[in-house]
């Protein structure tokens, strides 16, 4: 099966991005980032001078999909698996103007880049986030005036996704989801059905969080 949910054979989680990123693209993954992607250009209308973050990039598939639909992005990931895997998309062309960046917005001593984002997504990635309310407070400093955040997860499971022992969020309710977002200094939020994550055990439905720029 495409081993999206992490667990290992005996059904404990192990995160373990680092050996899975050279086999993470797939078909079913590519197909649902350019479902995302096109999402994202529905909610925040980019143009080619829209700069982006992506936060938890993985390998990239969503900003490749996103393609010249939109302008210069940095993009963050923990994993150094997965920022080689980027680097060699970067390096065949499949990424373009494009910068990759070691960067966990969790720790307090994290330094965060100079610039603003007109667009910031994140895919797949909070619900591995404990220090959510501080990831989410620095996605607000990073926000250009007028920029958009944009959370794709998963909505609430019973826990089957990541299997025994994943210490991480059984994907999110989506008003708490809301509310922990302007807590957290953002204007408002709009939740929408994002499709379907689909694997061997079933399906997992998934929203877009779209959240503006209070000055906006
Ligand atoms: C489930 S994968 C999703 C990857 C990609 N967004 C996609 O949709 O294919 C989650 C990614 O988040 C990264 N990640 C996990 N915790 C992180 C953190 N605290 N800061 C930055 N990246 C993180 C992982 O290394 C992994 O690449």
């Amino acid at each position: 099966m495409a081993d999206e949910s992490h667990p290992h054979h005996d059904g404990t989680y192990v995160a373990d991005f680092d050996s899975k990123a050279a086999t993470w693209d797939d078909p079913a993954k590519i197909a649902r980032s350019r479902e995302v992607a096109d999402a994202i250009v529905a909610a925040t209308r980019p143009g080619p001078a829209t700069t982006l973050l992506e936060y938890g990039a993985g390998t990239g598939l969503v900003t490749e999909a996103l393609g010249s639909r939109i302008g210069p992005a940095v993009l963050v990931d923990t994993s150094a698996g997965m920022r080689d895997a980027m680097a060699a998309k970067v390096a065949d062309g499949r990424l373009v103007d494009v910068r990759i960046v070691d960067l966990d917005l969790e720790r307090p001593d994290a330094v965060l880049p100079d610039e603003r984002f007109d667009v910031i997504i994140t895919v797949l990635t909070l619900h591995h986030v404990t220090e959510l309310d501080r990831v989410l407070g620095r996605f607000r400093d990073l926000l250009a005036p007028e920029g958009h955040l944009c959370i794709v997860d998963l909505d609430a499971e019973d826990g089957s996704f990541h299997g025994d022992g994943f210490t991480g969020h059984h994907g999110f309710e989506r008003d708490a989801l809301a509310e922990r977002v302007r807590a957290a200094g953002f204007g408002a939020v709009e939740v929408s059905d994002c499709g379907q994550l689909v694997r061997d055990d079933g399906e997992y439905p998934m929203f877009l969080a779209l959240a503006a720029d209070p000055r906006g």
